[in-house]
Parts: structure tokens; C-alpha cells; sequence
């Protein structure tokens, strides 16, 4: 279960604490369906929804790829890999899983070549992910893997090793998909790219990567429930009204610092879904990034230092994989004899809770964000914690959180000038 710890922001707003009244309302109709955006709220639902249609073929899907392929290929952009890729760098490398690799998010010929090399000659499959099946990035690199499927193993054969996940009926992706018989995976009409992570989305490379994905969504069911409580100790209430609290105040940054490199996606899956879901009508935190310990000696003076216009959300684990103790040297040349027999955590907890008292001295009100540990279990509840008090943050705030008009503008201008080639 996440847990929130507010006692190192309480101070900066004092008596005017968050509004746990608004997070109430906006809980509720959140789930009542009479908020704004009530037609995208399918992702509540999603650990169920994907349980009783698509879980079992997801698993499945997941044994063929790992049969079949040593790499599997993942072709997507924003919402469509992101969570994947989260996941990947937060749970590690399995044994017998396939190495996911992540193309389709950029139209850098250099990172294409970097990913071409990488796959080398060993077998592969694709998963391409589009919801709308239209988005030229991800496009591209399909039809740029799909050839090289094609030339490596025959048409057919590569036929077998491709997986779309997109639309239930429209989108060029899913035309193709019907067309050549790919294995498809539905994206719900009501399940916005950024809140799609549960499901086939992300489960599909998941599997093949060789995670636990039935532990993972019925981890996800339990959180839900627990997150459904319709009280001040509801996480997600904490956390939403925290932080809207902290907006009308001036913060206008949010940095969400983690101590685990291995973090560094699950920061960028969390800067899609607070950026695009509440990054609109002039409003929303600017969410950023950084990772400690490495980032406290680039952007710590910063931190410490600079305009007073940004708080720290700080997530840690409770349960580390691993512990390592400082050994001992008969020389002691550093000097560092007296941490020998310590624990590498033992000493990282100090550090964090000396930056933590640095940080708020200097003017930086600190959330504290933990959960278990870096496994299937603490990865769903992450994701549902995040969601579900990303949307109720989002619908304090007035706006619609399941929408992106502004990602259109780009996309237009880039078609229309595209478009002269014709
Ligand atoms: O959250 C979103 O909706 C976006 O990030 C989309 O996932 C992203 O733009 C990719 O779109 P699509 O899945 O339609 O290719």
C-alpha cells in the first residue's frame, strides 16, 4: 500500500491545510461519472476489464514471444510505451524474459540505427502500440521493424511475430492488423493513452519481459479497493489535495525525486500523466524530474537555492532488494572506517533524511511517497496511487484530466507540411 507523509510540507501551510473536502467531491464524481471527462474514466475498472477478456492471452502471447524471440521490439509513443518502459527499469531484467526494446517514440535516424544494432542478429518480435493507430511516429518506426521482420524471416513468418495493440475498430493500425492476421490487443474507447498501462498496453511486453502480470493486476484490483476509501486517509486524497494546496500558494514546480536509478521512466511515465492531464486552460504544476543522489551534485544548488517556486515529492521503497555492507580497509587512507560494517541502505536513509531537512530549511515543503518494494506488487500500486490522485488533483483544479487538446497543434502543423510532399 502507498503511503504519504505530509509532515515535511504541514509546516508551510500551517492552519490552511489541503482541502480533503474537494478531494472528496472530486473523488465522487469521479466515480458517480458526473465529472468533466466522465467518458475516459474506464482505467478504474481496467485490472477487471483486462482480467475477464484479455489476461489470459496477454500471459500466453507472453510464453510465444519468449519461445520465439530473444528481443521483443516495442513500437510507441507517450502513453503507449512509457508504462512499459516504466516498468521495465523499475523491476529489472528477468531471467528467460526477452530484452525490450523501445523504438517508434521519436524520429531520431540515429536512435533508430542505436536500436538496430542493439536487436544485432538475434530474433525478435514486434508489439506495436497505437490507439489510433495514426500517429506518424510510431507509424514509421512499425513499417521501418515490420521490413526488417519481413526480410529477415519471410512475410508469414514475420506475420506471427507481430502484435498490435490499438482500437477495437478504427485507426490504420487496426485495418493492417485485421488484414494480415496479427495478434491484437484492444485499447478500451474509454481508456485514455496515459491511464492505459494496465492494460494490454502494457501488460503484452510485460509478459514477454517475464513479469508476473496476473500478481501485477490482481495487485491493482486490491489497491483500487483500498484506494476507494472515502476518507482523510485516503492516499490519494493526501496526495491530490497536497498538492493543489501547494499550487495556490505559488509552487509552481513539482520535482519528483527518487533515490533508485532505477526510477528514472517511472519519473517520465509520472510527467506524462501530471503534465498532460493537468497542463491546460493556463493552469497545472510543471512536473519535473531528478534523481538523487546523482542529481543533488548537479541540480541540488538549484534545489536549495534558487526561486522558492517548487516543492519535493519524494517516493522511496520500503523494502530494498539488496544490502551491501561497507567493508573494512586496513588502511583506512579515506577515512571512512567508521561506516565499515554499515549498510549501503542504512547510510542512504541518512542521506535522504539529511536532504529532506536541508531541503525544507532552504523553503522546499517535502510529500513523502512509499511503498513496498520493486516488484509487481509495488509497481500496480504506484500506477492506481498516481491515477487515481492524478485525476482527482486534475478535477480540484477545474480542469478535464483525461484530455490533450494541446498535443494536436504540433500534429497538424506537422501533416500540413508534410503534406506538400504529395
Ligand atoms: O496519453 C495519450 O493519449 C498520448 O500520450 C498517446 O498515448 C500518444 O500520443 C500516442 O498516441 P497513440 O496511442 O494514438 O499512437
Amino acid at each position: 500500500m502507498v503511503k504519504v507523509d505530509l509532515t515535511g510540507a504541514s509546516a508551510f501551510w500551517g492552519e490552511n491545510t489541503p482541502d480533503f473536502s474537494a478531494a472528496r467531491k472530486a473523488h465522487e464524481a469521479l466515480c458517480d461519472g458526473s465529472c468533466r471527462g466522465n467518458d475516459f474514466t474506464g482505467w478504474l475498472k481496467l485490472p477487471e476489464t483486462v482480467e475477464n477478456t484479455e489476461l489470459s492471452r496477454i500471459v500466453a502471447c507472453g510464453r510465444r514471444i519468449r519461445e520465439s524471440s530473444q528481443v521483443l521490439v516495442v513500437v510507441g509513443i507517450g502513453g503507449s510505451y512509457l508504462g512499459a518502459r516504466a516498468a521495465y527499469e523499475l523491476l529489472g531484467r528477468r531471467e528467460g524474459g526477452v530484452e525490450l526494446l523501445f523504438a517508434g517514440n521519436g524520429l531520431s535516424a540515429d536512435a533508430l540505427m542505436d536500436t538496430i544494432e542493439r536487436l544485432g542478429n538475434r530474433d525478435f518480435s514486434v508489439n506495436v502500440v497505437s490507439k489510433s493507430g495514426t500517429t506518424l511516429e510510431p507509424a514509421l518506426g512499425f513499417r521501418i521493424f515490420r521490413s526488417l521482420l519481413e526480410k529477415k524471416y519471410g512475410r508469414d513468418e514475420a506475420n506471427k511475430r507481430i502484435y498490435a495493440t490499438t482500437d477495437a475498430r478504427k485507426g490504420a493500425l487496426k485495418g493492417s492488423a485485421d488484414v494480415n492476421g496479427w495478434e491484437s490487443f484492444v485499447v478500451p474507447d474509454d481508456v485514455g493513452g496515459r491511464y492505459s498501462v494496465l492494460s494490454a498496453v502494457g501488460l503484452l511486453p510485460m509478459a514477454a519481459a517475464g513479469y508476473d502480470v496476473e500478481k501485477l493486476i490482481a495487485a491493482a484490483k486490491a489497491s483500487f479497493v483500498t484506494l476507494n476509501n472515502r476518507c482523510d486517509c485516503n492516499s490519494a486524497w493526501q496526495y491530490a489535495a497536497a498538492r493543489q494546496r501547494l499550487r495556490s500558494m505559488g509552487k509552481e514546480i513539482e520535482l519528483l525525486a527518487c533515490y533508485e536509478p532505477s526510477f528514472r521512466m517511472m519519473a517520465e511515465w509520472w510527467k506524462q500523466l501530471y503534465g498532460e492531464s493537468e497542463g491546460k486552460e493556463g493552469l497545472g504544476l510543471f512536473p519535473a524530474s531528478v534523481e538523487y543522489n546523482a542529481d543533488l551534485h548537479s541540480m541540488g544548488q538549484y534545489v536549495q537555492d534558487g526561486p522558492r517556486h517548487l516543492f519535493e515529492t519524494v517516493v522511496s521503497f520500503e523494502r530494498p532488494a539488496h544490502s551491501y555492507a561497507v567493508p573494512f580497509d586496513e588502511s583506512n587512507t579515506d577515512g571512512l572506517n567508521y561506516v565499515s560494517g554499515h549498510d549501503l541502505n542504512e547510510i542512504a536513509a541518512i542521506a535522504c533524511a539529511a536532504v529532506k531537512e536541508a531541503h525544507i530549511a532552504g523553503g522546499v515543503p517535502n510529500i513523502g511517497i512509499s511503498v513496498g518494494a520493486r516488484d509487481e506488487e509495488g509497481f500496480a500500486e504506484l500506477v492506481t496511487f498516481f491515477e487515481l490522485a492524478c485525476a482527482i488533483s486534475g478535477l480540484m483544479q477545474g480542469v478535464n484530466p483525461f484530455d490533450q487538446p494541446g498535443v494536436e497543434a504540433y500534429k497538424k502543423n506537422m501533416f500540413r507540411m508534410l503534406g506538400e510532399w504529395k
